[in-house]
């Protein structure tokens, strides 16, 4: 328990405002900030499916939040500016591959002039603030190759969500240099970071074309699973894994803003890094029963094939380590999805209390 002390004396007491608490993240983020005693605000569109964490957990009556658009920058700036946070942690995104095929246009739009205004509201504010804009691992220029990412490799984007979370990072590294430089850190009092995380598990993710939700969902109709890129491989790692980096780093900041003004990668040991065919092969043995099948579609849209990071600089600078292995991130994950309908606020602290113990 001693990272929950640690997180308690810097969370405790203060403000902390999340766009996109709607979602499967913020969701997560949300409740670690309440039993970390913080008072927390959230920011995002309303939950697209009413049987996450967001409506499971009532948050509509246990936190203020708001339902708003991240391109309205007039209502999100009165938001932030009214509450005046210590904290900012952004994860309001158009977040999937697929999708982003679909809506090229609104992807950029919401990823990056999104982030622009959130950017926009901090400069407003005339007091210390954290921001950790949280991004993706696909944001590297994706070279199909064996070696990890790291923070200081080429940025890129082949489709246009990795190309859009590309462009926010540009966006973020334009507004620090200009607007909140670490050398006039005094005068401005805000410490920006970028947070880049590999691809997330965990209960109350029920998003269309993801592969733990596509899993979830056929396995509760008995019905096969279909995968369509088994060879594909992806540092997976439990949510709660990230969630509890971007509080390090944001942690971090907030003892030296200047510092840690930077990026940081959040992805599990190499070890942990697995093949889709793997993962649905270990999904399926946790959860006791279920088949699946390879079904290649040679017309589907373009997605990387091989993504690795390496977490060197977290583990040393912040030090974030991976806590859960893959096969426990799974058995957490299951749990979840397997026992939701019962107390699930219940289950969700547990598995956060497991986390820290
Ligand atoms: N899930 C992953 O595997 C993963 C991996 C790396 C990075 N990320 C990043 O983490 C963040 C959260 O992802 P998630 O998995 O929770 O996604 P999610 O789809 O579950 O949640 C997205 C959130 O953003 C909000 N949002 C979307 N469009 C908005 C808009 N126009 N205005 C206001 N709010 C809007 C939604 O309402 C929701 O609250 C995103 O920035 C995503 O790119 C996710």
């Amino acid at each position: 328990m001693e990272l929950k002390n640690s997180l308690e004396q810097t969370y405790r007491g203060k403000k902390v405002f999340i766009t996109g608490h709607t979602g499967f993240k913020g969701s997560w983020m949300v409740r670690v900030l309440q039993l970390l005693g913080a008072q927390v605000k959230g920011y995002a569109l309303a939950p697209v499916y009413h049987n996450g964490l967001f409506d499971l957990l009532d948050y509509p009556s246990t936190m203020h939040s708001v339902i708003g658009d991240i391109s309205d920058k007039k209502y999100l700036i009165q938001e932030i500016t009214s509450f005046q946070p210590d904290f900012i942690f952004h994860l309001a995104a158009q977040p999937l591959v697929r999708e982003s095929y679909n809506t090229p246009a609104e992807t950029f739009h919401v990823n990056a002039i999104g982030t622009a205004h959130v950017l926009d509201a901090v400069r407003l504010l005339e007091k210390k603030c954290t921001l950790v804009c949280i991004t993706t691992d696909k944001v590297y220029e994706n070279k199909e190759w064996i070696h990890p990412y790291r923070e200081t490799d080429e940025l890129g984007g082949y489709d246009p969500y990795s190309a859009s979370k590309a462009a926010a990072e540009i966006v973020i590294q334009s507004y620090r240099r200009s607007f909140f430089n670490p050398r006039n850190y005094a005068s401005h009092q805000k410490s920006i970071s970028v947070a880049r995380a590999g691809n997330v598990i965990g209960g109350g993710d029920w998003s269309a074309d993801r592969l733990i939700p596509d899993i979830i969902k056929a396995l509760f109709q008995q019905q096969t699973v279909i995968i369509r890129n088994p060879a594909s491989v992806r540092p997976w790692q439990h949510v709660l894994e990230p969630i509890i980096g971007y509080l390090q780093l944001a942690q971090k900041q907030h003892e030296d803003p200047i510092k840690f003004a930077g990026a940081y990668n959040f992805g599990p040991h190499t070890e942990d890094t697995l093949a889709v065919e793997q993962l649905v092969q270990l999904v399926l043995n946790t959860w006791g029963s279920g088949q699946y099948e390879v079904q290649i579609n040679p017309n589907a849209p373009h997605e990387a094939g091989l993504l690795r990071l390496d977490i060197t600089k977290s583990q040393l600078e912040l030090t974030w380590k991976p806590r859960w292995n893959a096969e426990t991130a799974i058995s957490k994950t299951v749990e979840w999805y397997q026992e939701h309908k019962a107390d699930i606020r219940a289950v969700t602290d547990a598995q956060i209390i497991a986390y820290f113990s």
